[in-house]
């Protein structure tokens, strides 16, 4: 870093610039105040380090002047002599701290870093305030509705800290996307994020998967296998679907979050874990205490931080930036447009599939636009009520006439198979002629060497 260092005394400007400079920092001293105001302008140090008493105006006029280029640059005064008064009043003008001479070059070397280190955080901070705080969203998460920007506060609140997240949310409402958004502002940021569907697997897959096993733990261990809470060290899981963890899970789950404590399958040994637990519901956990299907000391555990996702129909007027938003992500740089009349129909519309089923829709009408600029309302809403909601929008499909061809080909390929090559035989289990047979194979190029 670049550190002004501004003393009249000799001694004191060339060991301590010694000290500095083998610290490996760029060290511009100098021996009276117009020097030290020369280097404050032209070099725009990362710190400044400076006597009070020197030629000139003395130290105070250098400490003004760099509060008043940059106010978070840490300003450390040196005194030789023991002034309180002076040393209150260099701090109320901003200095950081001031410093009693003789002190140990060493000591003043790790304070000047101490103080910059300090100043890039308090920058880096801000930067993430500046982000959460950006109009209409954060993390690529949309939202003008009130609902949105309270859940894009209480985000921004609870991000930093190490607190359990519960986030509760229909289909498609971007609980994922918070998960992230919660590890990306957190302090874990640079550690790993690891998601499971609690969902997506059976009880005993689910253990394994989450817990890892030792080799030999059950008939498929053929390895040692870390589980998901061990890949998590460091960072963030996110339990994604936790509303439908299994009882036996759920039993080992606590331990895990009472005790950031667990043992794999198969073995003795526990290992600590240092993870931050989010999770994820489409059911509101409190009512599946009721039922029995979840534990209440794993509840309280769990929904330490309530975080609810509006449905997209409980705030309609976020449509418009969600539409225009995946219009940017999913329109290849191209720009389309929308009736008003069609604006508003997305806007009447109940979404049952949320912000997924909305970013369907645009994709979809992407892909129908043709050359055209504008999407359709018939395509934005299908009127055919069965293929929506689908999980999926395809980004390409092929003329139905090729699909089949592939097919057909790949058919008569197996009964070729089958049968060893024999064309009667194979036009026999196809229920074809062997002419009809013949002229596929020949189409197709499906005919060996024996033609
Ligand atoms: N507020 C939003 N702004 C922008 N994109 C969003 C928003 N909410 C959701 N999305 C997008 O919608 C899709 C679904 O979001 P996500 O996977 O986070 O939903 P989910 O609540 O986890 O759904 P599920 O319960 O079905 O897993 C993603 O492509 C996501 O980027
Ligand atoms: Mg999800």
């Amino acid at each position: 870093m670049k550190i002004l260092l501004a003393d009249d005394e000799v001694t004191i400007r060339v060991t301590l610039e010694d000290a500095l400079a083998e610290a490996g920092h760029e060290v511009f001293a100098a021996a009276d105040t117009q020097a030290a105001l020369a280097v404050l302008e032209a070099e725009t140090p990362d710190a400044v380090l400076t006597d009070v008493r020197m030629p000139g105006e003395g130290g105070m006029a250098v400490l003004e002047r760099s509060m008043a280029l940059d106010p978070s640059r840490p300003v450390i005064i040196m005194t030789g002599f023991a002034s309180l008064e002076q040393a209150d009043a260099a701090v109320r003008s901003g200095a950081r701290v001031t410093v009693q001479k003789p002190f140990r070059n060493e000591s003043m070397v790790s304070l000047v870093e101490t103080f910059v280190r300090l100043r890039d955080l308090e920058r880096e901070n801000d930067s993430l305030r500046q982000r959460l705080g950006e109009e209409g969203g954060f993390e690529g998460i949309i939202g003008t509705s009130e609902a949105m920007q309270a859940v894009f506060a209480r985000v921004r609140t609870v991000a930093p800290t190490e607190a359990t997240v519960l986030i509760e949310g229909e289909s498609g409402t971007g609980k994922e996307r918070v998960a992230l958004a919660l590890h990306h502002s957190s302090l874990r940021a640079e550690g790993p994020f690891v998601a499971i569907s609690c969902a997506a697997l059976p009880e005993s897959l689910l253990e394994a998967e989450l817990f890892g096993y030792e080799k030999g733990a059950f008939t498929d261990a053929h390895k040692e296998r870390r589980g998901r809470f061990e890949l998590a060290d460091g960072g963030t899981i996110f339990l994604d679907d936790i509303d439908d963890m299994p009882l036996a899970v759920q039993v080992k789950l606590l331990r895990v979050l009472q005790e950031r404590a667990l043992e794999r399958l198969g073995s003795e040994r526990t290992r600590s874990i240092d993870i931050r637990v989010l999770a994820a519901t489409k059911a509101p956990l409190r009512d599946l205490v009721g039922e029995g299907r979840f534990r209440e000391d794993l509840f309280y555990r769990i929904n330490v931080v309530p975080v609810r996702l509006p449905p997209l129909r409980e705030r309609a007027g976020d449509v418009p930036l969600l539409v225009q938003c995946m219009i940017e992500r999913h329109g290849g740089g191209r720009d389309y447009s929308l009736a008003s009349s069609t604006m508003s129909g997305l806007e009447r519309y109940p979404w049952p599939g949320n912000v997924r089923e909305l970013e369907n829709a645009v994709q979809r009408a992407i892909a129908l636009a043709g050359g055209g600029s504008e999407l359709a309302a018939g395509d934005l809403l299908a009127r055919d009520e069965r293929w929506r909601g689908a999980t999926e929008v395809p980004e390409r499909v092929e003329p139905l006439r090729e699909f089949l061809r592939e097919r057909e080909i790949e058919h008569l390929r197996r009964a070729l198979v089958l049968t060893g090559g024999h064309r009667t035989q194979t036009a026999e289990v196809l229920r074809i002629s062997r002419k009809v047979l013949w002229e596929k194979m020949r189409d197709y190029g499906l005919e060996g060497p024996g033609g």
